[in-house]
């Protein structure tokens, strides 16, 4: 279990036992991409793979002392001095940051962190770190917070400390993720409700590095934001872009790449909407829903990559498979594969060697299902 691994670091970095220690989980959207930042709606899960970090108090200067892995050393955080170092350590700094800024006094710390979120991969390996670490330096100073608060307060830390312009989803969904379901978020104003979901659905990463994907998401943002203004001059009390209607958006005078984006803003949010009512509904999940988003994420969005174009192509082939989707922001990353598990472990089977072949080097894939959220362990 990831959290004996926090453990074991712990002892072998400070001696000793961690005073408690706190999880939350990495995510697999299902559907509902690039909304979330439009005050739109998304359906994701929490999986398997988490974040576990061990936390002490300790006395003595207001620093924390952190270790991730068991390896690297030990890395010192003074919480008079935060600012971002372009390290993985921006993530618990961000928080730090939070906390100081909500007038909590965080005296010194001593941290491991383990996690079995491949990290880089889509799978909000980044939120998990934020809110596993929120959780447990708010645990460990009897300051808890409510999920959704814990939340939003670990999403401000990534838009304000480490600079990117994310929504809300990838922490809420760590921290309120929840078993054998999916969430039913909503982001203006945020709802969170959870909606059944047994299935498996197989998650292929195309192990395309990072690239250019940070700018590009901001770019996404930006031209939603024009697309935003531009409705506003017809409706001037429209609180976010998901809100408006497709023929106000045809209406509206702006750039044709934001009418792009904001067509698909739209036809995402029905789409969520279509796949919550069918699981609400006790049915399986639609997959011709998972197909059409990808195509507008591909060809409206264009934050697709030809190794996810290539993932979903492959995997419509196998029989008894229901749907694919890039998953996450993309530009690379994730694809997530719905339908009968057979097929799903069919697809599993076969996939990494076509795609090795036909791309040049190997995919990761993983069968995940529907986990519990933010915990103590
Ligand atoms: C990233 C962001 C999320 C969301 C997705 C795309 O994961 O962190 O807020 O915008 O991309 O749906």
């Amino acid at each position: 279990m990831i959290a004996d691994g926090a453990r074991r670091h712990f002892a072998a970095a400070f001696g000793g036992e961690p005073t408690l220690v706190a999880s939350a989980a990495g995510r697999v959207n299902l559907i509902g991409e690039h909304v979330d930042y439009s005050g739109g709606e998304a359906l994701p899960i929490a999986i398997q793979r988490r974040t576990a970090v061990a936390v002490r108090l300790r006395s003595g200067a207001k620093v924390t002392r952190i270790n991730s892995g068991g390896t690297g050393g030990v890395l010192t955080i003074d919480h008079a001095r935060l600012a971002r170092r372009g390290k993985w350590t921006d993530y618990p700094s961000g928080v730090l940051d939070q906390l100081v800024g909500a007038g909590i006094e965080v005296p010194g710390l001593e941290v491991a962190v383990a996690s079995d979120i491949p990290s880089g991969s889509g799978l909000s390996s980044s939120a998990a770190l934020e809110v596993a670490f929120g959780f447990a330096v708010r645990s460990v100073l009897q300051v808890p917070l409510d999920a959704v608060l814990l939340a939003l307060e670990c999403q401000r830390a990534e838009r304000q400390f480490v600079g990117v312009p994310c929504g809300a989803m990838d922490q809420l969904t760590a921290a309120c993720g929840r078993r054998g379901h999916a969430l039913h978020l909503q982001f203006g104003p945020i709802q969170v409700r959870a909606v059944p979901f047994a299935e498996q659905v197989l998650v292929v990463d195309t192990a395309v590095p990072r690239g250019l994907r940070t700018s590009a998401y901001t770019e996404r943002v930006q031209e939603c934001a024009v697309a935003l203004a531009a409705v506003r001059q017809l409706a001037p009390d429209m609180p976010h872009l998901a809100a408006a209607m497709l023929e106000q958006i045809d209406r509206a005078e702006m750039p044709d790449v934001s009418r792009l984006r904001a067509r698909h803003v739209i036809a995402e949010c029905q789409r969520v909407r279509d796949a919550a009512a069918a699981l609400s509904a006790g049915e399986r999940f639609p997959g011709h829903l998972a197909l059409a988003s990808h195509q507008s994420l591909r060809d409206d969005y264009e934050c697709s990559s030809r190794e996810l174009d290539w993932v979903v192509e492959f995997a419509m082939r196998t029989p008894g498979i229901a749907g694919a989707r890039l998953t996450g922001a993309g530009w690379g990353g994730c694809a997530v594969v719905f339908g009968d598990a057979g097929a799903l472990a069919a697809l599993e089977e076969a996939l990494p060697g076509a795609y090795a072949k036909a791309i040049g080097h190997r995919p990761r894939a993983w069968l995940v299902t529907a986990d519990d959220g933010a915990r103590l362990e």
